[in-house]
């Protein structure tokens, strides 16, 4: 099953819309508690970076009987380094992205630490791609 969302850069009035739509479809499918809360915390942490950091985006959910794939894509300013970006603190937000209380520079580790496997790809002045799978088994 594969879904669609697109995400606006700069809207944080619905930042978090995608999350709370995989979650609800993966309640459906009586996925445990666990592994739809690591889901959740990962989709949403990248879905308001694109929301904080990019311009626009897309992002599409592919959910099998195994686990869940995600994939978000950007246009956007890119990440010139990712090592850098995945660091626990480090944080480029802008002031107003601070005032709608993100900007911890947790995000990115927290969608790794989540994930079973995640990959980012970025090209500066184009844009991001994330990629989060999660087992359902496990
Ligand atoms: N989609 C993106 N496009 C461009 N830059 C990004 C993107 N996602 C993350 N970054 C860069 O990586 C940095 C770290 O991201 P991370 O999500 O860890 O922290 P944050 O978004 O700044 O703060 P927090 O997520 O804790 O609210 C960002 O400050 C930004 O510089
Ligand atoms: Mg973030």
């Amino acid at each position: 099953m594969l879904t669609e969302y697109n995400v606006e850069g700069g809207d944080f009035t619905r930042a978090g819309y995608a999350s709370s739509q995989i979650k609800k479809t993966l309640k459906n499918l009586n996925i445990s508690p666990e592994i739809i809360k690591r889901v959740v915390v990962a989709l949403y942490e990248a879905e308001v970076n694109i929301v904080a950091h990019a311009f626009k985006g897309v992002i599409s959910a592919d959910i099998s009987n195994s686990g869940i794939k995600l994939v978000l894509e950007d246009e956007g300013p890119g990440i010139p380094d990712i090592d850098m970006a995945m660091t626990k603190g480090y944080s480029t937000a802008s002031s107003r992205v601070r005032e709608m209380g993100f900007g911890a520079g947790m995000g990115l580790p927290n969608i790794k630490d989540n994930a079973d496997r995640f990959n980012i790809v970025s090209r500066v002045g184009e844009g991001t791609r994330v990629t989060i799978e999660i087992d359902f088994a496990g």
